[in-house]
């Protein structure tokens, strides 16, 4: 039974990473989130799934927090992409919370393997900060955008397919 690799993605930069363990373990089914809502018996076929999704405002984006109650039974990979530094004890810390959501406590998955990277902000959305009240631009903030636009890139690819292995290959 090959892997399910389930992405939520707005801008692109997730979709790319799972296409990126798609192209490395080309027995793996690569689905969109909203595909697998509107099928949710595709979960049944598979006993290993990786699930990438974005930071949605320190969240989960929506389309993900609506498929995780049918995530039940599995041996789970999990990975995000961010704008922020995933090296940040912050960003740890959130990506954990996430973790044990899409895990769940009574749903009988098993987590196996995480994967955490930074992710390119779409450039509308730096405009829509910039014109919130209150925004300001720091030397830090424009050093981590700058980051952010480098990524995800064939180093974070490498980095992801090492991190799932065990459950890929
Ligand atoms: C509406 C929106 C909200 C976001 N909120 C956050 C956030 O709170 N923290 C963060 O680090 N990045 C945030 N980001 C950046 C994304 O998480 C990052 O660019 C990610 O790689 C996007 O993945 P995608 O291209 O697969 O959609 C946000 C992006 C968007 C579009």
């Amino acid at each position: 039974m090959s892997a399910l690799i389930i992405i939520s993605s707005i801008t692109g930069n997730t979709w790319k990473v799972g296409e990126a363990l798609n192209r490395v373990y080309p027995t793996t089914s690569l689905k969109r989130t909203t595909d697998v809502l509107k099928c949710t018996e595709l979960l049944d076929q598979h006993n290993e799934v990786i699930v990438g999704f974005w930071c949605d405002k320190g969240g989960l984006p929506p389309d993900l927090a609506q498929l995780v109650p049918y995530i039940r039974n599995k041996s789970l990979g999990i990975f995000a992409t961010m704008g922020g530094n995933p090296q940040s004890e912050r960003a740890k810390d959130w990506f954990k919370r996430q973790c044990d959501a899409v895990v769940g406590s009574e749903r009988g998955n098993r987590l196996e393997a995480t994967f955490l990277c930074q992710g390119k902000i779409n450039p509308v959305l730096i405009e829509q900060m910039k014109k919130m009240p209150g925004y300001k631009e720091t030397p830090e903030s424009v050093a981590r955008r700058q980051e952010a636009a480098k990524h995800p890139n064939e180093q974070d690819y490498r980095a992801a397919a090492e991190a799932f292995r065990e459950l890929l290959a």
